[in-house]
């Protein structure tokens, strides 16, 4: 799949990839209301990944139901809505609003966002995420996956507050809080000062994620951070994850992710498997 952010609404990356083949597209966060997002500079790239703060710039639900959403539904692959509420009734009534049109596979709770005030709150203490996906879940019929932070102390408590709280999975991860600056002007690179860095430097939180995570629950895990080959997939399908999301390599190749499939089969065969299923979570620490 591909990542929430990374991709847009799907239709400007129509003309440079066959959406039809991924596996799912998740497309921008959708807030109850159009978001301008943060000032600039709002992206830079560092030796280590990419910096954002974009702040949830979105075109807010009633747009993306008048005109994305029929785009989206009409590419013929998993439509995943990513959403995001400043409180749990948002939450509640934005997964109700997007679920109940028929036209989408499940509801991605973005409540791992590091850039906008409160983005992190129900992400990050396991009572409120347990109530979040729990009254979520009351008023949405299609599955909930929660997509959780790196900044926390135990990221496996919020997943299992997000599980007993009816998730039927959770993404791991999302950005991890960093900055740049620039010492000549003695100023922040970023205009919200701090941002989220992605891409190849936080592979390694990602995958510690999905072991800490996987050791203690058997929820559904959709891996994502720095995955950019087929070696990248395999590390997380082994660790646990049963899925990927591919994000910041999208900007520097955005048919990575249709390659990756097309690579997949192989890399199963040298395990000799020849699904995904026969080799998640299959890492052996004793070996
Ligand atoms: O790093 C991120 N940036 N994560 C999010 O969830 C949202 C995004 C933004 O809009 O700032």
């Amino acid at each position: 799949m591909v990542a929430s952010g990374t991709f847009g609404y799907a239709r400007e990356m129509a003309r440079l990839v066959d959406c039809s083949r991924l596996g799912g597209i998740l497309p921008k966060t959708i807030t109850a209301q159009p978001r301008v997002g943060n000032a600039p500079w709002r992206t830079v790239e560092t030796s280590a990944g990419l910096l954002n703060s974009i702040g949830l710039d979105n075109d807010g639900i009633d747009a993306f139901m008048e005109h994305h959403l029929p785009y989206l539904a009409s590419i013929g692959t998993s439509i995943i809505v990513s959403i995001a509420g400043r409180t749990e009734e948002e939450f509640v009534q934005l997964a109700h609003r997007v679920g109940q049109t028929g036209q989408i596979a499940a509801v991605e709770l973005n409540v791992s966002c590091p850039n906008v005030s409160g983005g992190v709150d129900f992400g990050t203490d396991p009572d409120a995420c347990h109530r979040l996906v729990a009254a979520t879940r009351a008023g949405c019929d299609v599955p909930i996956l929660a997509k959780l932070t790196p900044n926390v102390t135990r990221i496996a408590d919020v997943a299992c507050a997000a599980a007993e709280g009816g998730a039927d999975g959770v993404c791991l991860i999302n950005t991890v809080l960093g900055m740049a600056v620039d010492w000549r002007r003695r100023r922040p690179m970023l205009g919200n000062v701090m941002g989220g860095l992605s891409g190849p430097a936080i592979k390694p939180v990602a995958l510690r994620c999905v072991q800490q995570v996987r050791s203690v629950t058997d929820v559904p895990i959709i891996g994502i951070g720095g995955i950019a080959t087929i070696d990248d997939v395999m590390e997380f399908l082994v660790t646990g994850a049963t899925a990927v999301q591919i994000g910041t390599a999208n900007y520097y190749d955005p048919q990575v992710s249709t390659r990756l499939i097309d690579e997949l089969p192989a890399a199963l065969q040298e395990l000799g498997a020849a699904t995904v299923g026969e080799i998640v979570g299959t890492l052996d620490s004793t070996r």
